[in-house]
């Protein structure tokens, strides 16, 4: 059964991921841990961060690692993207549509590095993606998404980014929320997001923009990180 992550950054104190479909926020920072290990998670040693200091993204660092990773995101996510940043590159990226009419139009954008596909079933699309070689799959989004994957037995890692706005911030108000964590899923301890990401991933909680927020790993019981 090929396994998935989900990975989401979500307000600590509502699970609010989005408004208007954009993000409530702009984090580089934080963008750049969701690219790195969506690119780079399980395809080299050290996985997204090892211990020495990775070329991030050179044609030799690309051509040594294992297939490519795969993202598998909802309609209303690839719309969100402004056409100079879809599809996220170096990544399979696959959409999930209901209407099919809208398929070829999304993936005229695939291009050799980041080829682009989209179904209308998450089976359709899982099916489909076991004859490619791929690395790790991973959930990225949005709620409608995330809600129907976090309780599926095949999710293996929810990684969650636990983000508090500065306290001089007026509220952030979001209209798409990321589902409550079922009660079989644990927080990880930092050995075990460390042994999925790499060891020298970014722990403890980072400061941007006057906001704070950590990098989080939840798991299940029934869904080993060896298995993943
Ligand atoms: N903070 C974060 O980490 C994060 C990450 C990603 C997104 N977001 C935010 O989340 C918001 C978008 O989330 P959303 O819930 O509105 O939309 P979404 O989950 O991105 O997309 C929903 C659409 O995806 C399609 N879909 C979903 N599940 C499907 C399935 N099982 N089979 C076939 N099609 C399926 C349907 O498309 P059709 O309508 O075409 O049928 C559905 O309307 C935006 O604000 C975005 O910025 C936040």
């Amino acid at each position: 059964m090929a396994k998935f992550s989900l990975i989401a950054a979500a307000l600590a104190a509502t699970n609010g991921i989005g408004k208007g479909n954009d993000l409530p926020w702009r984090l580089p920072n934080e963008m750049r841990y969701f690219q790195r290990v969506t690119t780079w998670m399980g395809r080299r040693t050290g996985s997204a961060y090892p211990s020495t200091p990775a070329n991030t993204g050179s044609k030799e660092e690309e051509a040594q690692a294992g297939p490519p990773n795969v993202l598998i995101m909802g309609r209303k996510t690839w719309d969100s993207m402004p056409d100079g940043f879809r599809p996220l590159k170096n990544r399979i990226n696959v959409v999930l549509t209901s209407n099919s009419a809208l398929i070829p139009d999304i993936e005229s954008k695939s291009t050799v590095e980041s080829p682009t596909l989209a179904f209308t079933t998450l089976t359709d699309a899982l099916t489909h993606i076991a004859t490619l070689p791929h690395t790790s799959i991973f959930i990225i989004g949005g709620a409608q998404l995330y809600a129907s994957c976090i309780t599926d037995p095949r999710c293996a890692h929810v990684l969650l980014t636990r983000v508090t706005p500065p306290l001089d911030h007026a509220q952030i108000d979001c209209d798409v929320f990321f589902p409550p964590l079922p009660k079989d899923f644990v927080r990880a301890r930092d050995e075990e997001l460390a042994a999925v990401v790499g060891p020298a991933w970014p722990a403890g909680v980072q400061q941007e923009k006057g906001f704070e927020y950590e990098f989080t790993m939840w798991t299940r019981g029934d869904c080993g990180l060896d298995e993943a």
